[in-house]
C-alpha cells in the first residue's frame, strides 16, 4: 500500500485481509450501547464486546479475532467530548482496528502481527516508529527489540497509566505497548513520556494489551488466562498513511467538510475550520447512536445524544446563525458508512 492511494476502506480491507491469512476469525462490530454491562454507558474500545471472553464468564467461540468496532467516547473513564475540533485527533465517533486473542497466542506474537502489518502490508519507514512498554514489562522490550530490530532508545519504558490499560473503573485490564508514528522534526512535540509528548510529532497508532488482570476499584485479580486486545484508530492510521498531520484531513471528513461548505454557503477557512470538524465529528455520533434507537433525553446516553445534537448546532449557528442543516447530512454520513454498518441505511428517516 502506498501511502498516496491509502484510503479508509482500503486499510480496513488490508487490515482484514491480513489478519485473516493470520488465522483470525471476523466478528461484527458489536453495538455502540453495550449490552448487559451497566458498567459503561458506550462501547468505547473492540475489547468491551469480548469482556465476559476475558474474565471467563463465557467460553470464547474462537482463539483469535479481529474486528472494526464503532466506538464512541463522550462519557465515563474514556471521554473526548471536549477536545473534539481542538486537537488534530480527537473524536466522539471512531473506528478501532483490533485483534484479540483468548488463548491462542500472547505478546510475541501479537507483537510480530502488528510490526508486519504495519512496516510490511502499510510499508511504514520502521525508522518513523517508536514504541513504548510499561516499565514493569521487561519481557515485551526484549520481544519488541528482537522482532523489530530497533534500537533500545527507540523502545520506551513508561511507568505511568499510559502504559497501563483498562477499559473503565472495573473491568479486564493489563499493561500495554503502544506504537507511535514520528511525524518528523518540523513538527513541534516530545518523545512519548516527556512533558511535551502531547505535541503533534508522535503520535500514537496502535495499542497492544496484554489483558492480564481484572479490576474492582484499586483491587486486581488474576484474569483465567493470558489475553491480548489491540486497537488501532482508524482516523489515525488513514492520516498517517495519507502523509497527513490532522485526522480531519483524511477521506474520512473530507466529504462532509464539502457538504457542510454548500448547507451553509460558506468557505472552510481558519475562521470556521473548528466548528466543521465539530460539526462533522458530532454528526458521525448523532447518527451512530440515533440509529440504535437512542433518543436526546434528560439522563445517562439520551443526555450524552442531546449534548452533542446541541454542540452540533451551536457550531452550525457560528457559521450562520438559524440554519438548520443537520438533518440534510444525515444521508452523506450513511453514504459513507453504509457497506460497513448495515444498520444505518434503514434508520435513515428515523434518524433525519
Ligand atoms: N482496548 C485498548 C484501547 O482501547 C486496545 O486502547
Amino acid at each position: 500500500m502506498k501511502k498516496s492511494d491509502s484510503n479508509s476502506s482500503e486499510i480496513r480491507n488490508t487490515f482484514l485481509n491480513f489478519f485473516k491469512k493470520n488465522n483470525h476469525e471476523e466478528v461484527e462490530s458489536s453495538p455502540l450501547i453495550p449490552h448487559n454491562d451497566p458498567s459503561i454507558l458506550f462501547t468505547n474500545s473492540g475489547m468491551v464486546q469480548f469482556k465476559k471472553w476475558f474474565t471467563g464468564e463465557e467460553k470464547p467461540l474462537f482463539d483469535n479475532v479481529i474486528t472494526i468496532q464503532k466506538c464512541l467516547r463522550a462519557g465515563g473513564k474514556h471521554n473526548d467530548l471536549e477536545n473534539v475540533g481542538f486537537t488534530p485527533r480527537h473524536h466522539t465517533f471512531f473506528e478501532m482496528l483490533g485483534n484479540f486473542s483468548f488463548g491462542g497466542y500472547f505478546k510475541e506474537e501479537a507483537i510480530s502481527l502488528a510490526w508486519n502489518l504495519l512496516t510490511k502490508e502499510f510499508l511504514l519507514d520502521k525508522n518513523k516508529l517508536i514504541i513504548t512498554v510499561y516499565k514493569e514489562d521487561e519481557n515485551s522490550f526484549k520481544l519488541w527489540k528482537k522482532i523489530s530490530g530497533l534500537s533500545s532508545d527507540r523502545i520506551i519504558k513508561i511507568s505511568t497509566d499510559d502504559n497501563f490499560w483498562s477499559m473503565g473503573e472495573t473491568g479486564p485490564c493489563g499493561p500495554c505497548s503502544e506504537i507511535f508514528y514520528d511525524n518528523g522534526s518540523e513538527v513541534e512535540g516530545g518523545l512519548p513520556g516527556t512533558k511535551n509528548q502531547d505535541g503533534n510529532r508522535f503520535v500514537e497508532i496502535w495499542n497492544l494489551v496484554f489483558m492480564e488482570y481484572e479490576k474492582h476499584g484499586d483491587a486486581l485479580k488474576n484474569l483465567p488466562g493470558k489475553f491480548v486486545d489491540t486497537g488501532m484508530g482508524l482516523e489515525r492510521i488513514s492520516a498517517v498513511l495519507s502523509g497527513k498531520i490532522n485526522n480531519y484531513d483524511t477521506d474520512l471528513f473530507d466529504y462532509l467538510f464539502e457538504k457542510i461548505s454548500l448547507e451553509t454557503n460558506s468557505k472552510m477557512n481558519d475562521d470556521v475550520l473548528i466548528n466543521y470538524r465539530i460539526i462533522s465529528d458530532h454528526l458521525k455520533s448523532i447518527v451512530f447512536m440515533m440509529s440504535e434507537g437512542v433518543l436526546p433525553s434528560n439522563e445517562g446516553r439520551g443526555y450524552v445524544l442531546r449534548r452533542i445534537i446541541r454542540r452540533a448546532l451551536l457550531n452550525v449557528y457560528k457559521i450562520k446563525p438559524n440554519l438548520i442543516i443537520l438533518n440534510k447530512l444525515v444521508d452523506h454520513v450513511i453514504e459513507k458508512y453504509r457497506g460497513v454498518y448495515y444498520e444505518l441505511e434503514k434508520a435513515s428517516l428515523f434518524i433525519k
